[in-house]
């Protein structure tokens, strides 16, 4: 690990909304009287009814419960939109940016207020309701913004399934928050390819009847099958509608949205978001961290379909009045300068993206950057999984010509926002370090036996106080929220990752030490592939781990005990990466499969994934203790037909 130092540069110490001073006052106050430092950064949204409580938090086992700014009212498309049409009705909110280079758009926030009031609109005329939850399966279109924000308008509940996911995924995730209302396009456009969306969502709707409208919004234009009296095409219904919305009242508590998220056992959970204390968090955290001023051009990569695409695409961006570029397409298409390309094209200011797509654009060379300008380019930012220290410097030096900070946010789903990260104007840079916390955010690292460590350590991150835009359950399923979070540390919530802390007192977050792997930044459950492989009629059991992929951060490593009388062969493997391709999606899809025999197991029958995870990284060197394995002969077999050599 580098230990590098960039120390701020001197104008951004002068100009920047935070810098050390403030940083160190404003972090002070906010753990020594987070009620009164909250209360005030609760002032930054219009509220109906203010709050005259701040925080009600409990993470004592079996009580979990948080609550922030509990007895207030807001709704959450006025403070991004309507309280912004008096001074910046005009201004663009989101710029669209097509697949293809060709296509772009302009919403005004004007333009964008009367769009998400028709969609509003047409979601009431289907008969949604405050608190109905309402899933979105869609492209990155200004519709799927729509979409979201209709939901907030008048109460309903959303849940962005990620259009990658197979119609077995979005059944799943459709079913177990029970939405009755689906809002999709007719295809997707990725990298020139259509991605069927309406079909999937008809072999979805298929397994789970409980839908009862589709909204179906026009892309590509391609012939897709309506069902009578379910589908409705979205600019036939939107006729019919009127530009105006009223929003309704909602209280602080009241839930925003669920995001589906891997863990490491079972089915997804649904991660569970409120309205105010998510805005707040969103909105002071985008603000403070991207260092956000006026009329700037921030454009994050993610998809509306991630956590990501919600608080940094979407909400943290319209709550603080600005101008959020939303891409439909792929960093590499049509080539490889692309990327660099839209931020001249547009004359973007802030660009966050993660690593794995630096990592894709640095084999291209320096060559697809540097024939680009970059010039409006200020500040840089990473997130999703650990940056390596190589990816950074590139990144710095290449496309920021050193002279662009670069922000290395950690977080997750189920924090909202962000927790860990620099402030540009405060905090020299580390390559590799996510360096401080943020307002409120009281990071402690612990080892095994949850002992909190001091000073330079690494062990388990840990979090032992709330922060406003924290998950509030697990949707349907609290006691599966408290025993995920809270009952690996009591009175903490866990983060599942691992964290190394420096004398400075920087985090370097070093991964996940759950079941959980990290591909291309985006989170799969172990088990949840295991379980897609084992439902193939030739499969009779499964281990999946992560090992080091130089472009994905991880790849999925996949050993595969086949039924007896079943054969190995080429055929067969590439048979079981396209069934937990079409089961789960092309995200979940096995880099590496290995037909074992048998699985390394103790005598009680429990898989050792250590060794799996040692010989899949090619470090079988190091296998530690076997002796406790009821069949130490398997490892040999194992090591022998190792997929990962180097
Ligand atoms: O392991 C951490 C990694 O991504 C996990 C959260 O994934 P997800 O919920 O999909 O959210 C991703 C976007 C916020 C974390 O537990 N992770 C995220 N950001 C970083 C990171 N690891 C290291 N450095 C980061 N900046």
């Amino acid at each position: 690990m580098s230990e590098k130092v960039y120390p701020v540069p001197q104008d951004w110490a002068a100009r920047a909304l935070i810098d050390e001073a403030a940083y160190r006052d404003m972090y002070d106050r906010s753990i020594k009287d987070p009620e009164g430092f909250w209360a005030e950064q609760g002032k930054r949204l219009d509220w109906i009814k203010p709050y005259t409580k701040v925080k009600n938090v409990s993470f004592a086992p079996g009580k979990v419960s948080i609550k922030w700014f509990e007895d207030g009212t807001l709704n959450l498309s006025v403070n991004c939109i309507d309280r912004h049409l008096a001074t910046r009705g005009d201004q663009v909110a989101f710029i669209w940016e097509g697949d293809d280079p060709k296509d772009d758009a302009k919403i005004t926030y004007r333009q964008l207020h009367t769009e998400v009031c028709r969609m509003a609109n047409v979601l009431k005329a289907q008969g949604v309701k405050k608190g109905d939850r309402v899933t979105i399966y869609m492209p990155m279109i200004p519709e799927a913004t729509y979409a979201m924000l209709a939901c907030a308008r008048i109460g309903a509940v959303h849940s962005v399934v990620f259009g990658g996911f197979s119609p077995d995924s979005l059944a799943g995730r459709i079913e177990d928050c029970g939405s009755t209302c689906l809002i999709t396009a007719d295809e997707g456009l990725r990298a020139g390819k259509k991605v069927p969306l309406k079909a999937n969502a008809d072999a979805a709707l298929a397994k789970s009847p409980l839908v009862t409208s589709v909204i179906v919004v026009k892309r590509t234009g391609a012939a897709v099958s309506m069902t009578e009296g379910r589908d409705l095409w979205y600019h036939e219904a939107v006729k019919n509608v009127s530009d105006n919305c009223p929003p309704e009242e909602m209280s602080a508590e009241d839930p925003l949205f669920i995001l589906y998220t891997s863990g490491s056992t079972g089915k997804p959970k649904g991660v569970l978001h409120t309205t105010g204390g998510y805005l707040v968090y969103v909105s002071m955290t985008f603000q403070y961290v991207f260092d956000y001023q006026d009329a700037e051009i921030f454009w994050c990569t993610a998809d509306v379909g991630w956590v990501t695409g919600h608080s940094y695409v979407v909400y943290g961006p319209l709550a603080c009045g600005a101008t959020s570029l939303l891409f439909e397409g792929v960093p590499n298409y049509p080539s490889v300068s692309r990327v660099w390309e839209v931020i001249d094209k547009h004359g973007v200011s802030i660009f966050y993206t993660a690593p794995t797509a630096l990592r894709a654009l640095m084999q291209a060379g320096d060559e697809p950057v540097k024939k680009t300008s970059r010039k409006s380019l200020r500040l840089l930012g990473s997130v999703g999984e650990p940056i390596n220290p190589e990816a950074w410097e590139w990144y710095h030096r290449v496309v920021g010509e050193d002279r662009c900070p670069i922000v290395d946010t950690w977080w997750q789903t189920e924090t909202g926002g962000i927790l860990i990260a620099p402030f540009p104007g405060a905090t020299a840079l580390k390559p590799g370090s996510a360096t401080r916390p943020f307002f409120g955010v009281q990071p402690k690292i612990v080892d095994a036996e949850g002992e909190v460590l001091e000073g330079a350590c690494e062990g388990n991150l840990i979090l032992t106080d709330s922060w406003p835009g924290q998950m509030r359950t697990v949707y349907g399923d609290h006691q599966r929220f408290m025993e995920t979070y809270f009952s690996t540390y009591p009175n903490a919530y866990f983060t599942g990752d691992g964290c190394r802390r420096d004398d400075d007192g920087y985090y370097w977050i070093t991964g996940r030490v759950d079941d959980v792997i990290n591909v291309s930044g985006h989170r799969m459950g172990t088990a949840e592939v295991e379980s897609s492989l084992v439902a193939h009629s030739k499969v009779s059991e499964a281990a999946v781990v992560g090992y080091p992929h130089s472009i994905k951060g991880q790849g999925i490593y996949a050993y595969v005990t086949l039924m007896a009388g079943e054969e190995p062969s080429e055929e067969l493997r590439k048979e079981l990466v396209q069934w937990v391709r079409k089961d789960i999606g092309p995200i979940a899809s096995p880099d590496l499969i290995q037909f074992a025999p048998s699985l390394p197991k103790t005598r009680s029958g429990k898989i050792m994934r250590r060794i799996l995870r040692k010989i899949a990284e090619d470090e079988y060197g190091s296998l530690g203790d076997t002796s406790t394995l009821s069949d130490p002969g398997v490892v040999d077999d194992l090591i022998a037909n190792r997929q990962n050599k180097r």
